[in-house]
């Protein structure tokens, strides 16, 4: 698999800050935006929408995903999610993200960034070791 490079990973955060400001998160007032780099070379955002019935909220990662796939996108380099989590922390796909993620890229890069400017990188089967398969 192509590893992305430093200046794609940049502009994959930068798309992926640029897609937060788009949250719909009326309810957890806490806005993700997401980045998925195509291994066409295009870039797929996403920013999680929130909904009055509070489990049907989709998360940023979903987003990007989905609307990767019905682009026909299918594999993908890396992912970037930024939230705003103050300069302690970092916030990592939650576990059913890594599993839908992992449908298809099962080895992909994943860049999380705050606000701050920290990043911290990762490899979605370290995320999510023994995946649920077809196999
Ligand atoms: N959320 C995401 O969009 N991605 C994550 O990685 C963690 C959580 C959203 C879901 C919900 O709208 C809000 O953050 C609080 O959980």
């Amino acid at each position: 698999m192509t590893e992305p490079s430093a200046e794609q990973i940049a502009r994959l955060i930068e798309a992926a800050q640029a897609a937060r400001e788009k949250a719909y998160a009326p309810y957890s007032h806490f806005a993700v935006g997401a980045a998925l780099l195509g291994a066409d070379g295009k870039t797929y955002i996403g920013c999680n929408v929130e909904n009055a019935s509070y489990g049907l909220t989709v998360c940023a990662e979903r987003a990007a995903i989905v609307g990767a796939v019905a682009a026909g996108c299918r594999n993908f380099l890396a992912l970037a999610v930024v939230a705003d989590t103050g300069a302690e922390n970092i916030v990592t796909p939650c576990g059913a993200c890594r599993q839908v993620l992992a449908e298809f890229s099962p080895d992909l890069t994943v860049v999380c960034a705050n606000l701050a400017g920290q990043t911290a990188a990762y490899r979605l089967g370290g995320l999510l070791p023994h995946r649920f398969d077809l196999e």
